[in-house]
């Protein structure tokens, strides 16, 4: 099989690492990769957010099929453009991709369906209405801006103040363009937070191993949110009974509900979940995997990915299973001074070749550069640092032990991801939360 892998960071570094294991496959590109990646695949320079350009690549090197990280091609309709080709590709149409792509279809979907999530006080087309509503709220409550904002798109916050300032700068000063002028209001669910990704053809579906993210920049879930500062995976996150649920209440209605509604999806499904007091509801969906969810996921894959993308692309995964290495993995970021602002680059990193010594775990490389024999960071989050193990703890340890080898100046990482279930979930009221 040929591969072509979409994306540059360090969810395709783990999907390029892990396929890179299948026997069945004999070459893989990455466009457009990052200094990790080029020592397993050939990449090739490409923007994913052009979906034409990356159309006509993926036209001239005819991979058998082609699977795509980011977001950003597939709400753009990459899959279409694939499909108008005659070239497979794992990840949802334009269509089912709303459901990442407009927080207002996505929360209109589940309300028409019947699915659990948050309620909402209003969609606001205006900031005279948006600012009016806020006085009929109970706090705290979650503003999200409709579009997509690398990130900066959702408030979490009990603050007037705060929520009528992010309405200001989202729909007055339009920061985010677009994707600002529409708001949807909702209300501030408490709860852990966990991340139920499903692969799927349509018809049938697989879920991946069940992940927690640490979205705070510190520990203790301090701090700025960010895109993910590290991940864990273990079967203890999930008790059948809520897995039981989750697939009853929300995955099944949501997969039925799109192909009725004729937004057929296939691909990936992140499914970001609230586990409250009243069961499992919905924050968010994502129409691709997480980051570094998904370096934690690769870990515990005890099946091969490319058989299975390929069952995908041709509607049969009904036939296949997944398997998981007992009995649990971790990831931790290792991030440039000063992320998630802005934040320094070049810095030459240090250690990787003692990390990779420790067996139970691998380097992913999220925004790296190789120059000469040496690799310098290019962005905020560098490397994540994942491992499995027969425990959490010692899955945890391994990833740790590896990542205190590594250094680059001003590198900082949490050291208390997996290790502190109990904080995980939403901050005590008052605390503001930015995402995307
Ligand atoms: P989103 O961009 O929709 O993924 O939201 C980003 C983050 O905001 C989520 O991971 C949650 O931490 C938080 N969040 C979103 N919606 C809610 C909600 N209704 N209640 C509490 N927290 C939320
Ligand atoms: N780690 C969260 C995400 O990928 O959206």
């Amino acid at each position: 099989m040929k591969i072509l892998v979409i994306g540059g960071g360090g969810r395709e570094h783990a999907l390029v690492w892990k396929l890179g294991q299948s026997s069945l496959v004999e070459q893989i590109w990455c466009a457009p990769g990052n200094g990790g990646i080029s020592e397993i695949a050939e990449c090739i320079a490409a923007d994913p957010g052009e979906v034409q350009a990356i159309a006509a690549l993926a036209g001239r090197l005819k991979p058998d099929v082609t699977v795509v990280g980011p977001e950003l091609p597939l709400v753009r309709g990459l899959a279409d453009e694939f499909a108008n080709r005659g070239l497979k590709l794992i990840g949802p149409s334009k269509s089912a991709a709303e459901l990442e792509g407009s927080k207002i279809f996505a929360k209109q979907f589940l309300q028409r369906r019947g699915i659990p999530t948050a309620s909402t006080y209003g969609v606001f087309n205006s900031s005279v209405d948006a600012y009016t509503s806020l006085c009929a709220v109970d706090w705290p409550v979650v503003l999200k801006a409709d579009g997509l904002c690398g990130g900066k798109g959702v408030l979490v916050t009990s603050s007037p103040d705060a929520a009528t300032s992010f309405i200001g700068r989202l729909m007055e000063e339009l920061e985010f363009g677009d994707a600002g002028k529409h708001l949807l209001i909702e209300e501030g669910l408490e709860g852990e937070e966990l991340s139920y990704i499903v692969l799927t053809d349509g018809a049938s579906l697989v879920p991946m191993a069940v992940t927690r993210d640490h979205k705070r920049a510190f520990d203790g879930n301090e701090g700025p949110n960010t895109g993910g500062m590290g991940a864990y995976s273990t079967d203890e996150l999930l008790s059948a009974e809520l897995e039981e649920s989750i697939r009853r209440t929300i995955v099944e209605p949501t997969i039925r509900g799109m192909a009725s509604e004729g937004r057929p999806y296939k691909g990936f499904l992140y499914f970001g979940l609230m586990l409250t007091a009243k069961g499992p509801k919905v924050l968010e969906f994502n129409c691709r995997m997480g980051d570094p969810e998904t370096q934690a996921i690769v870990m515990r894959m005890d099946f091969d990915l490319a058989e299975m993308l390929m069952a995908v692309a041709d509607g049969k995964l009904g036939d296949l299973k997944a398997r998981w290495a007992p009995a649990a993995s971790a990831c931790v970021v290792l991030a440039s001074k000063g992320y998630p602002g802005s934040c320094e680059m070049g810095k030459a990193i240090s250690g990787l070749s003692e990390a990779n010594k420790i067996s139970a775990a691998v380097v992913f490389h999220a925004a790296t550069k190789m120059e000469g024999s040496v690799y310098y960071t290019s962005g905020g989050r560098v490397l994540g640092v994942a491992a499995k193990g027969s425990s959490l703890q010692a899955a945890v340890s391994s990833a740790y032990a590896a990542a205190g080898n590594i250094s680059f100046e001003g590198m900082h990482y949490r050291g208390d991801i997996g290790r502190a279930a109990s904080v995980q979930g939403r901050a005590a009221g008052g605390a503001e939360i930015e995402s995307s």
